[in-house]
């Protein structure tokens, strides 16, 4: 019995022993937790905060500082930057913007010179951009011309002297703040009275995805603008059947001869490779029944080479934010194109996170029919491949990623010669606004220009020179404990030149004050707000628009 009994309490002992180990080892880590350098630095400003100050921010809370953080150190945000928006009629020199960001074909001497290529088009609009002698505007008796055409109004989004771009876009699940990005990106940007923007909605998986958008409490700020036409809400459905233009070539090629119609039972004939022709001459694509119920994973690689194959125009991934007016590019005639896979050499390698391809063309049923006969598989540098072999790639453009995506060869540590402005190292900088970051980094380390003319913290009326004097409560704004401090970010040196930015899927939760999303963010809200103005200097003409949401973790 004594025996059991001191081996009971000596478990006990052990027990009680362990639990104070615990507990000191616990008390040790997290001890340790709040002195590390690395807790500090996320916490913390570079600077203690006086005693003063420490109070003060202690007595009001974090959010009060935040509160009165002036938007910008510059003192003159340039918003108009890009001057004037092109002209309507203007066509894009596909062949220069080609040879003076790639290089010829065989070398690619320029291909790893993104900050050149970035350069040429921020400079040299004037030398790739031109009006040709029978400008667009001109080719139908339909429309107006460029001096009768009704600008944007309120109530209405005008009207084109010439044809109307088609804008496309995928998307699955309800809205969130990066659908909203895109979409005012596009806004503020494009030519609205000459351009649509076509959300295709995954009906296959929701078939209510388009009254649940339209329900969508994100997305109500942009409802005004699908009911004035700017936005068309579209359900997709993978088609079962696609219509083939009836091309001279496919007659070249032996099997499709217009003689051949014999009328059929079933009022088709099955012409070999998964097309059929109807009686009335019409060639449609078919998928096999076995074709539709394996569908791709990869749903939005397919959605784009149909959608544009049916409508034409551009079609631009989720995560594409709109620099600059993409008309130029879209009226060209031949414009069909896509991005190189950063700055991978084989002449297939295509990436279409933004891709234009002609309706109904050549080119893009010759692209679909690869796609389909290859299993449904539209993965870009498959199709791509199929394409050089086939010797098409000299249809389908392939632009230099300084166009579309231009720090994915810095990424991709492809990059030769200068950075791009500013000079990101990896896609999550766009999103970061913390004071370390902004300091440091080396984002301007490629700008030669003049500096922005800064507000000198320390002579601002909401920013007193003595600590002591800080008040909050009277309006004072803090820099030195502000962990997200006003910085010279602008949009106009955000990647100026190219058409696009690429955020390549690597979102952050939420952007950062301050960060370079987020400055485009309340340049845009501004925009909308009747405050500023777009990159061309032109005020919104449309409804209101709600500002973004302020998130709750940065307040
Ligand atoms: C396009 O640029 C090339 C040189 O890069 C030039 O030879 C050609 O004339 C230009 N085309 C037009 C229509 O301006
Ligand atoms: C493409 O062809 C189809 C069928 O031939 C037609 O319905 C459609 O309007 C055409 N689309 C364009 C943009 O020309
Ligand atoms: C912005 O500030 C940074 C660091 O203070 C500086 O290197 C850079 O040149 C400035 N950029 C502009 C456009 O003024
Ligand atoms: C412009 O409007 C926005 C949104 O209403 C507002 O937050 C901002 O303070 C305004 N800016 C100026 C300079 O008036």
């Amino acid at each position: 019995m004594a025996k059991s009994e001191r081996a009971c309490s000596y478990r006990v002992l052990v027990l009680v022993r362990n639990i104070c180990y615990a507990i000191f080892m616990y008390s040790l880590t997290v001890g340790l937790f709040y002195v590390s350098p690395f807790t500090k630095s996320t916490h913390d400003t570079s600077k203690t905060p006086t005693k003063s100050e420490a109070a003060i921010n202690a007595g009001l809370g974090s959010g009060t500082n935040s509160r009165l953080r002036p938007a910008s150190l510059v003192s003159n945000i340039n918003d108009a930057f890009l001057g004037p928006r092109p002209h309507v009629d203007s066509y894009a020199n596909y062949t220069m913007l080609v040879e003076r960001c790639r290089g010829s074909a065989e070398k690619l001497e320029r291909m790893r010179k993104v900050g050149d290529c970035m350069t040429f088009l921020r400079e040299k609009e004037s030398e790739y951009l031109y009006i040709p002698q029978n400008p667009p505007s001109k080719q139908s008796a339909d429309f107006p011309t460029p001096e009768e055409a009704i600008p944007a109004s309120k109530e209405n989004i005008g009207t084109c002297p010439g044809p109307i771009v088609h804008y496309h876009t995928y998307w699955t699940g309800p809205a969130t703040w990066r659908v909203e990005l895109f979409v005012k990106s596009y806004l503020y940007t494009q030519n609205l009275p000459c351009s649509r923007l076509h959300i295709w909605l995954d009906a296959d998986t929701n078939p209510n995805a388009i009254e649940d958008m339209k329900k969508d409490k994100l997305f109500a700020r942009f409802m005004p603008l699908v009911k004035r036409g700017d936005i068309i809400l579209r359900a997709w459905k993978f088609p079962m059947r696609i219509p083939l233009p009836t091309l001279p070539e496919d007659q070249a090629m032996g099997k499709n001869s217009k003689k051949a119609i014999i009328p059929s039972a079933t009022g088709e004939t099955a012409i070999g490779d998964g097309v059929v022709r109807k009686d009335d001459g019409s060639e449609w694509l078919v998928l096999t029944p076995r074709q539709m119920t394996f569908l791709p994973v990869a749903v939005s690689d397919a959605v784009r080479f149909i959608v544009l194959h049916l409508y034409g125009g551009v079609y631009c991934d989720m995560d594409i934010l709109m620099l600059k007016d993409m008309r130029p590019l879209l009226v060209t005639p031949e414009h069909s194109f896509a991005e190189r896979w950063a700055a991978h050499l084989h002449p297939g390698d295509y990436n279409t996170a933004v891709m234009a391809l002609s309706a109904n063309s050549s080119l893009s049923s010759y692209l679909l029919r690869g796609g389909i006969r290859m299993g449904l598989n539209f993965h870009p540098r498959i199709i791509g491949r199929m394409a050089y072999k086939d010797g098409r790639s000299e249809e389908f453009v392939m632009f230099e990623t300084a166009l579309f995506d231009p720090i994915w060869t810095e990424f991709n540590w492809g990059r030769e010669g200068a950075c791009t402005i500013p000079c990101f190292k990896d896609y999550g900088q766009a999103f970061v606004g913390e004071k370390g970051a902004v300091l440091g980094g080396g984002e301007w380390d490629s700008y030669t220009g003049k500096q922005l003319e800064t507000t000198p913290i320390h002579k601002r009326g909401q920013i007193p020179q003595n600590a002591e004097k800080i008040d909050p409560t009277k309006g004072d704004y803090n820099f030195e404990v502000d962990r997200y401090p006003p910085n010279n970010r602008t949009m106009e040196n955000f990647f100026r030149g190219a058409f696009t930015y690429h955020i390549h899927n690597q979102w952050a939760k939420h952007p950062q004050p301050n960060s370079w999303i987020d400055v485009i963010e309340r340049a845009q809200d501004g925009f909308f707000a009747g405050n500023r103005t777009n990159v061309y200097g032109e005020s919104w003409h449309g409804p209101s628009i709600a500002p973004y949401d302020i998130w709750p973790e940065f307040v």
